[in-house]
């Protein structure tokens, strides 16, 4: 691992104690998880097929996945994460199968489809990544769901103070335990994205085609029902799936 890595294996494995207290990190609302099983019926061959969830954290998608019938493998580097997932797929009475490493370095292999849910900014290297993903799943299909989670206008800075306000208010637990490690931050090339290009940049980059894009509207739909009025107002954020072949 490199020193990058080990840091995020740090500031995950600490974060894995609280993450599943946000409620779009467990997807405990049924309707959300509701919204993203459709969305991964949409945009995956059908079950059995293998599928490699990378990053898969505490197991949000891979549990969905196993549920629906798919060979499910996840990939992350932090052990505190997976152990959270390998405990709720047993209590589920889900088989998911886990492995502890980098997203540049997967299971061989060969996957019929590789996901990720919000990985890809927190990836030193994306694009060598994305490749490693391919060579994983050389005739497969690639589905990441991501958002435009970045905050950077001066605005964002006011919503951000009224976000985590709220949040107090209410009771809701923030996000993460903490801000991420800066000097990581820097060396993460698609952490302050603010359009989805650089990300479609690194997919094409990678070798993956026909690339597509579905803007997923049932998920921020579900996501705002679930928060309430002010709250769903103030986390909004553009949520998409990019679709692509190996
Ligand atoms: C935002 S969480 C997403 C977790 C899960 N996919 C979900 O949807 O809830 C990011 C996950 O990626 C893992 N991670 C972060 N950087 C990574 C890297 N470079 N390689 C592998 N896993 C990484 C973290 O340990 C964490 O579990």
């Amino acid at each position: 691992m490199t020193d990058v890595d080990e840091r995020l294996r740090r500031w995950w494995d600490e974060d894995a104690r609280t993450y599943d207290e946000s409620p779009s990190h467990a997807l405990g609302d049924p309707v959300e998880a509701a919204c993203w099983r459709a969305a991964l019926v949409r945009h995956l061959p059908a079950p059995p097929a293998s599928v490699l969830d990378v990053g898969a954290g505490t197991g949000a998608i891979s549990l969905l996945l196993a549920g629906l019938g798919y060979d499910v493998t996840a990939l992350d580097l932090s052990p505190e994460m997976l152990s959270r997932a390998t405990r709720k797929a047993e209590a589920r009475r889900l088989r998911l199968r886990t492995i502890i490493g980098p997203a540049t370095g997967p299971p061989d292999g060969p996957f019929d489809a590789v996901v990720e849910r919000h990985l890809l900014w927190t990836t030193p290297d994306p694009v060598a990544a994305l490749a490693a993903w391919r060579a994983a799943a050389p005739r497969g299909r690639l589905v990441l769901f991501e958002g435009i989670f970045a905050r950077t206008r001066p605005l964002d800075q006011a919503r951000n103070r009224l976000t985590n306000a709220t949040r107090r208010v209410q009771g809701t637990a923030h996000d993460h335990h903490a801000p991420y490690d800066p000097v990581v931050l820097d060396s993460l090339p698609l952490a302050n994205a603010t359009t989805l290009e650089p990300l479609m940049n690194a997919v094409d980059a990678a070798g993956w085609s026909n690339v597509r894009v579905e803007r997923l509207r049932d998920v921020e739909w579900a996501r705002r029902q679930a928060a309430g009025a002010v709250l769903g107002w103030l986390e909004h954020v553009p949520r998409f799936a990019v679709i692509a072949e190996a």
